[in-house]
């Protein structure tokens, strides 16, 4: 599983965080299955993972780990999963989009658009995406199962995405 050691601005790869946002996990109630899907598909796709916490679904605390990861560059992304949904206590979208400079659309679009072909109940993800700094949020559904399909529906295209938040390339070729 992952480390809870930071990673400088200089190491090797797309420096990623993984929050897990569940008050059952949280609560040591059930295992982050969620998480360790997460960090698999990471690894195996050229991203370092440098930061891993869970954390119950409270806005305020989510705000605040999430505008440290950011404000102190330790990660070029930070995936949370979990409360995206309709549950009253979902509120990781309302946290990612409090703390944002700019909105990123397109990737919560593509990642339901992608889901809809397999559960029509993808639309029922209120996930979203957006920049602080130099770092890249983007919120996953919660169940094992649905965080890896909307993750591998993005993973690719995010990399060119990073490229140009972090300044390693300043152009689109295509
Ligand atoms: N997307 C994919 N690809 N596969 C899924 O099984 N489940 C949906 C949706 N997105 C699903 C999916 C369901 S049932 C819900 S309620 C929402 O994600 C929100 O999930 P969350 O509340 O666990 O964040």
């Amino acid at each position: 599983m992952p480390s809870n050691e930071l990673c400088p601005e200089n190491c090797r790869g797309y420096r990623a965080a993984i929050i897990t946002v569940s008050d059952s996990v949280y609560r040591r109630e059930r295992e982050d299955a969620s998480g360790k899907v997460i960090s698999e598909i990471l690894k195996t796709s050229g991203f370092q993972e440098k930061n891993y916490l869970v954390l119950p679904d409270e806005q305020t605390l989510l705000e605040n780990e999430m505008k440290k990861i950011c404000d102190e560059n330790l990660a070029d992304i930070i995936l949370t999963t979990g409360g995206t949904g309709f549950s009253q206590r979902d509120r990781t979208p309302e946290a990612t989009i409090a703390i944002a400079e700019r909105l990123v659309p397109g990737i919560p679009e593509a990642m339901r658009l992608h889901s809809m072909s397999i559960t029509k109940r993808a639309m029922l993800s209120r996930s979203a995406a957006a920049i602080r700094g130099k770092t890249l949020i983007v919120n996953l559904p919660g169940s094992p199962k649905a965080a890896k399909e909307n993750l591998q529906s993005i993973i690719e295209e995010i990399k060119h995405g990073l490229d140009i938040l972090t300044g390693k390339e300043n152009e689109c070729g295509t």
